[in-house]
C-alpha cells in the first residue's frame, strides 16, 4: 500500500493549478442519469471517487468518453468527459458500490425522476459520523414519492404521472439532499420550493448546469430554492468549478510553511470565510490576475478560534486543515466542529508529531508548539489525511504518512503539486 513520505522543513514557493471540485463532479455527473442526450463535464478531476464514480454510472448504462485536456507523465488530468445515458438499464444502485462512496446515493434523485423508480442501498455509517438520510427521504416523499426501506435498501416510487412539486423546507441544512431534490423536482409536475436549502457553491453549480440542460431553477446560492418541472432535459455542455477545499488546503500549507504561491485557477469568492481566518492567522492573501496569491514572510502564526457551518461559513472539509495550522500558532486556538460528530479522528495523529490538541465535546483547544517533530501517522479520512501532510511540510525531520488512498480520494496530484513548489514530499511504493 502507497504512503506518502515529507521531509519538513522547507518554505513553498511557486504556482499550483486548482482542479475541478471533486464535490461539485460528482453531483453533475449524476445529473447525466436526468437525459438521453450526452452531457459534457469539463474540468474534471483525476480522483478516485470520480472513477468510482463513473463505475456506479456505467451500471446504470451510462456511457462514458474522457478525452484528457492536458496530459503530463502520460496520465490526462483536468479532463474533458462525455456522460450519455440514452437508457437507464438498472434503476439499482447495490450496497457493494454505495457503501464504498456515500454520494452515490445521489443517484436515488435522478433514477425516480426519469424512470419513476429506484432501488438504492442505505449508505451506512463512515469515519465522520452517522450520516443518516432522513431529509432525503422526507423531501422526496414531500414530491409525492412512496418510499420503503427493506433489507437495507430504500425502494422508491413516484406516482403514475411522475413526482409532483411541492414545498419543502429542510429541517436541517444538507448538501446531498439539495442536490438530491433539486435533481428531482427538474422533472416533477409543477413547482417545487425548497427551504432551508443549502447554499454551496457546488449546489449553484449543479443548479447552473441543470439550467444549461433546459431546467427552470432559480433561487440557487440563496436558502430558497425555486424549480419549475419541465419535461425533458437536453445534453450541455458546462465546467466544473474550482475546488474551493484544494484552494484553502493550499493556503494553508503555506501558511503554515511560509513562502510565496499563487493558486492557479481559483477564485477567492468560494471561501471568504476560510481565507479571512488565514489572513487573521498571519498570512497575506490576495486576489492575482489568474487566482490567489498567498504569502507568509517572518511572522510567526496566530491563533485564531473558528467554529464550521454550513456555507457561507467555515466549512467542515478545511477543518482538520486548518487545526494542522493551529498547531504551531503563538498561543491557544479553538475549533469547533458542528456539522459532523466524529471529526477529530486527526487529533491523535497531529498529537504524534507533537502538537498539543485536548478536546472537549465538539470543541477542541490547540496549545500552539514552536515546533512539531515527524513521525510516521496514519491517514484516517480525506481531509483528516490531508492535515497531517500539512503538519509534515512543517515538521522537522520525516513524517510518513499511511493509508494514502484516503488522499487519492479528494486530491488530484498531490506530490506533484508541492514538489514543484519547493517541498519535500514523495510517494513510497511497498
Ligand atoms: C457533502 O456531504 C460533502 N460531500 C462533504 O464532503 C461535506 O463535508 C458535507 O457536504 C458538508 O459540507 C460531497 O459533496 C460529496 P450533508 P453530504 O448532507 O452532502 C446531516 C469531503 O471530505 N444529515 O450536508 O453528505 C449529516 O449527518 C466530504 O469531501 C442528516 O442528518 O453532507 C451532517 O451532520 C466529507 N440527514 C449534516 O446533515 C440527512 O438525510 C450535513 O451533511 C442528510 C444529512
Amino acid at each position: 500500500m502507497d504512503r506518502i513520505r515529507i521531509v519538513g522543513g522547507n518554505e513553498l514557493h511557486g504556482v499550483i493549478p486548482i482542479s475541478g471540485a471533486k464535490n461539485a463532479a460528482l453531483p453533475l455527473m449524476i445529473a447525466s442519469l436526468l437525459t438521453d442526450d450526452t452531457l459534457t463535464l469539463e474540468n474534471v478531476p483525476h480522483l478516485a471517487d470520480v472513477e468510482q464514480l463513473i463505475r456506479i454510472l456505467g451500471n446504470h448504462g451510462v456511457d462514458i468518453s474522457v478525452n484528457g485536456r492536458r496530459e503530463r507523465q502520460g496520465e490526462s488530468y483536468a479532463r474533458t468527459i462525455h456522460f450519455t445515458c440514452r437508457n437507464i438499464v438498472d434503476t439499482t444502485a447495490p450496497y457493494e458500490l454505495v457503501s464504498k462512496m456515500r454520494a452515490s446515493f445521489w443517484v436515488i434523485g435522478p433514477l425516480l425522476a426519469r424512470e419513476g423508480k429506484a432501488r438504492v442501498s442505505l449508505p451506512g455509517g463512515c469515519a465522520i459520523g452517522t450520516r443518516p438520510v432522513d431529509l432525503f427521504i422526507e423531501g422526496l416523499q414531500a414530491l409525492s414519492a412512496n418510499i420503503e426501506i427493506d433489507s437495507g435498501y430504500v425502494n422508491a416510487t413516484a406516482p403514475a404521472g411522475g413526482l409532483i412539486g411541492a414545498r419543502y423546507t429542510f429541517p436541517k441544512v444538507s448538501v446531498g439532499a439539495t442536490h438530491v431534490l433539486m435533481m428531482a423536482a427538474t422533472l416533477a409536475n409543477g413547482t417545487t420550493v425548497l427551504g432551508n436549502a443549502a447554499r454551496e457553491p457546488e449546489v449553484v453549480d449543479l443548479a447552473n448546469c441543470l439550467n444549461a440542460m433546459g431546467a427552470k431553477i432559480t433561487g440557487q446560492g440563496t436558502a430558497t430554492i425555486t424549480i419549475e418541472g419541465v419535461r425533458s432535459l437536453s445534453g450541455a455542455r458546462h465546467r466544473v468549478l474550482p475546488d474551493r477545499i484544494e484552494t484553502g488546503t493550499y493556503a494553508m500549507a503555506v501558511a503554515m510553511t511560509g513562502g510565496d504561491v499563487i493558486l492557479e485557477d481559483t477564485d477567492m469568492a468560494l471561501l471568504d470565510t476560510a481565507l479571512e481566518a488565514i489572513r487573521r492567522a498571519g498570512a497575506e492573501i490576495t486576489e492575482t490576475n489568474s487566482g490567489i496569491r498567498v504569502v507568509r514572510n517572518g511572522a510567526g502564526i496566530k491563533p485564531v478560534d473558528i467554529v464550521t457551518d454550513p456555507f457561507p461559513g467555515f466549512p467542515t472539509d478545511l477543518q482538520a486543515q486548518f487545526m494542522g495550522l493551529m498547531t504551531m500558532a503563538k498561543g491557544t486556538s479553538h475549533i469547533t466542529e458542528t456539522i459532523f460528530e466524529n471529526r477529530f479522528m486527526h487529533v491523535q495523529e497531529l498529537a504524534r508529531l507533537g502538537a498539543k490538541i485536548s478536546l472537549s465535546g465538539q470543541t477542541a483547544k490547540i496549545e500552539g508548539v514552536s515546533r512539531l517533530k515527524g513521525a510516521p501517522v496514519m491517514a484516517t479520512d480525506l481531509r483528516a489525511s490531508v492535515s497531517l501532510v500539512i503538519a509534515g511540510l512543517a515538521a522537522e525531520g520525516e513524517t510518513m504518512v499511511s493509508r494514502v488512498y484516503h488522499l487519492d480520494r479528494g486530491f488530484e496530484r498531490l506530490e506533484e503539486k508541492l514538489t514543484r513548489c519547493g517541498a519535500h514530499v514523495e510517494r513510497v511504493s511497498d
